[in-house]
């Protein structure tokens, strides 16, 4: 059923308020935190809150906090108008547009960290990142107040961070986290790809290659990730545009390395076209556990 009524406020107490009516009527609330620039990943979160709750509030906020002094904060892609109509169309019921000041007022001094995870991976070669997530994330719940928050399995590490950081701070909201949505050839939907090149943007493949050959690896009986991973890199060496940044296995609840594979594994690949750097994972199990 299509709604007409979409909300769009900027302020912490018009949002407060907005939902103070919506629960007063009994509604379940869903929460989809995002950056903006929407595309069909986020719009796969969205439905999901559509399904499962009654109100489904997104919030459009490029947060200063999770990008570094080199990043690409001022050039991050915006488009509000556009964001905003396709909202509209699918039936969100509220939407959260923070101006930086309203989140972070003068004198802002709290952060929240989870530590060691939050040192790993993306965070080696994004320091204060996931500082900057928490942060934001923890911000949005205690103002929105989700029963439960939409996640994209395509930040995995993300999503297990802040999985963690509901569990240690025992916030009462469920954490879900829905599966990559990809372009047809393979290419994970990215607000990012917009700055790849034609030419960059065919080598991008590379990175979902690559998870495919750790895959047919493992489901081959291959066990050890050094070879795995050996492997991967060739795929990302013969793509004279890519650079590698990372590739690790891990395992899926803790991130922790894993040397050889067992049970579930977390392959997570990290990879620069000229100064766009994108990311991809894949959850792998052996189909056959038996050997
Ligand atoms: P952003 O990059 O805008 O992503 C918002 C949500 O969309 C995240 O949960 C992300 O994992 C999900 N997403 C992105 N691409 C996707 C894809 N191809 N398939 C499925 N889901 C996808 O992630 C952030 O913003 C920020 O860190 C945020 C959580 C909003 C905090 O500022």
């Amino acid at each position: 059923m299509k709604k007409n009524s979409m909300e769009v406020l900027s302020t912490i107490t018009a949002i407060k308020k907005a939902l103070e009516k919506q629960k007063s009527l009994g509604r379940s609330v869903g929460f989809v935190p995002t950056m903006g620039y929407l595309h069909e990943g986020h719009l796969s979160l969205v439905k999901g809150s559509l399904r499962q709750t009654d109100c489904t509030v997104v919030s459009i906020f490029v947060n200063p906090a999770q990008f570094g002094p080199k990043e690409d904060l001022q050039e991050y892609p915006r488009d509000r108008e556009r964001d905003l109509a396709l909202l509209r169309e699918l039936g969100a019921d509220l939407v959260f547009i923070p101006e930086n000041r309203e989140m972070y007022p003068e004198g802002f001094k709290t952060y929240v960290e989870v530590t060691d995870l939050q040192d790993r991976f993306e965070g080696m070669s994004r320091p204060g990142h996931f500082r900057g997530v928490c942060t934001v994330v923890m911000k949005l719940f205690e103002i929105i107040t989700p029963e439960i928050a939409y996640f994209g399995q395509k930040d995995a590490q993300q999503a297990v961070i802040l999985k963690k950081m509901v569990r240690d701070l025992n916030l009462d909201v469920k954490i879900q986290v829905l599966p990559t949505v990809r372009e047809k050839d393979g290419l994970a939907l990215s607000s990012r790809n917009v700055y790849l090149s034609k030419d960059q943007r065919r080598a991008a493949l590379c990175l979902v290659k690559s998870l495919k050959v750790a895959d047919r690896l493992i489901q081959a009986g291959e066990k050890d990730s050094l070879i795995i991973k050996k492997e991967m890199k060739k795929l990302i060496d013969v793509e004279s545009l890519a650079r590698l940044d990372y590739i690790e296995i891990v395992d899926l609840d803790n991130l922790v390395p894993m040397d050889k594979i067992k049970g579930t594994a977390l392959i997570l690949i990290a990879v620069y076209f000229g100064k766009v750097r994108l990311i991809d994972n894949m959850v792998v199990k052996k189909r056959s556990e038996s050997s």
